[in-house]
């Protein structure tokens, strides 16, 4: 709409930089540089939307409030698209062995790791469960996050993951960003026998209990050597299909046992890890609507591999970048920092991580009405410390977001941060 005849309910000015992504669909190969930045821009909202964005100068509307933001970068709200972010107990101990040379599949096969996780969960109460990952997921907020997929997998029964799914039904209701459920059928049990008979009761009982009660919009699964494989898999998402449910995987982690070409036959969301792709697998996604979501803060944690981002990229491939926040392979409470260390990792530059974290993680979501700043999308941005946008990326081991706007409201700031301000305002 013309700027001119426009009547919004808030002006923001201030804005030095504002940098998006452009249109709802996920962005591609090259199209991951083609990032739209505005100097000097001005955004006008209404209820919970964009209604105009652009160069300051070219607003002419009337506006019921304004909010001047002093000269900062602002960025859309980030969406992570991959975390564990419900668990109770702690990885300690796993982080010493693995720091002393046992490995993350070691301690998983002799009954620690994951295991360990899901023996702590059970234990824990709903409410300490709530509130554990309350705070958690604050953090991944306040580090610019205004969407966040939130999966089960520590409950490891049909109780278990039922359960779960209810703890983040009940942490979305007491957050002010929109939290994305998934249901993750992590680890198999170890005896053959009970293997298959809860791949039955989670295809007969908790997928369509899920789908029924809406606790879930899509169903994951970890297939790995350690895990399921890729035939078990295959029953477990055309199930949750066929129950109206979207999938994505956990694939190509350790091993490629058929997850990836499985995931792209069967039009997952995303195929999400990819630390084991092989440059035969780069190529599959290159008319695919499957993203690929990279994961570097497992590279870091476990030192395995990096996945193969610039390569994956320069195939084609539509890339997300995700936290993976979990206790054992990524625990990682910062959105931007992953954006950040894809950069330094995975070979991506400063816009594509700014794409792969904002629209292209909205689509690995099944979402397009987030991850940009335009009209008509959801009025979600974070504001930077910073005049110049590009510090979300570069900026480590600091907050770079200075305040987060979810559906035209600010949710959280950081206003007291530098001590130039503070003798600001005492000497003001
Ligand atoms: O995404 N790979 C499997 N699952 C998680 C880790 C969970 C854990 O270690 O507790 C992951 O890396
Ligand atoms: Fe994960």
């Amino acid at each position: 709409m013309n700027a001119r005849l426009m009547n919004a309910d808030l002006l923001i000015t201030g804005i030095t930089q504002m940098a998006t992504p452009r249109g709802a669909g996920a962005k591609r190969g090259s199209q991951m540089r083609e990032l739209t930045v505005i100097e000097n821009a001005a955004i006008a909202i209404t209820d919970d939307r964009f209604a105009w964005v652009g160069p300051a100068g070219e607003w002419s509307g009337a506006a019921a409030h304004t909010v001047d933001l002093g000269g900062r970068a602002v960025v859309p709200g980030l969406v992570d698209p991959h975390t564990h972010a419900v668990w109770a107990g702690d990885r300690l101990a796993d982080f010493d062995a693995r720091t002393s040379g046992v490995s993350y599949e070691q301690i998983l096969a002799s009954g620690g790791g994951i295991w360990s996780t899901i023996r702590a969960t059970t234990a824990a109460s709903d409410e300490e469960l709530v509130s554990l990952a309350e705070q958690r997921v604050w953090s991944l907020a306040r580090s610019g996050a205004t969407v966040v997929e939130v999966k089960s997998g520590y409950g490891f029964s049909i109780r278990g993951e039922l359960r779960m799914l209810e703890v983040i039904r009940t942490l979305a209701s007491r957050l002010p960003i929109r939290i994305v459920p998934t249901l993750l059928i992590h680890i198999p049990p170890a005896e053959a026998r009970e293997r298959n008979a809860y791949l039955d009761q989670v295809q007969s009982d908790l997928i369509p209990e899920v789908a029924r009660r809406a606790l879930a919009q899509a169903v994951d699964i970890f297939i790995e050597k350690e895990a399921w494989n890729a035939a078990e898999a295959e029953s477990v998402l055309t199930c949750a299909l066929e129950h109206g449910l979207r999938i994505k995987v956990h694939a190509e982690q350790f091993h490629s046992v058929g997850g990836l070409e499985l995931a792209l036959r069967l039009g997952a969301l995303s195929i999400d890890h990819l630390e084991a792709c092989t440059p035969r697998q780069y190529e599959l996604f290159r008319n695919s609507p499957t993203i690929a979501t990279i994961l570097p803060g497992v590279s870091l944690h476990l030192g395995i591999p990096k996945a193969p981002g610039r390569p994956l990229i320069d195939a084609g491939a539509a890339v997300a970048v995700g936290t993976d926040l979990n206790p054992g392979s990524s625990p990682l409470f910062s959105t931007s920092a992953a954006l950040g260390l894809a950069v330094r990792l995975n070979g991506l530059t400063a816009a594509e991580a700014l794409v792969a974290g904002t629209v292209n993680a909205a689509h690995a979501l099944g979402l397009t009405d987030v991850g940009r700043i335009e009209a008509g999308a959801q009025a979600d941005f974070g504001v930077l410390h910073s005049s110049d946008w590009r510090d979300l990326i570069y900026c480590m081991g600091a907050n770079p977001v200075r305040e987060v706007w979810c559906k035209g409201q600010r949710i959280a700031s950081e206003k007291d941060a530098t001590a130039a301000e503070r003798r600001e305002r005492e000497d003001g």
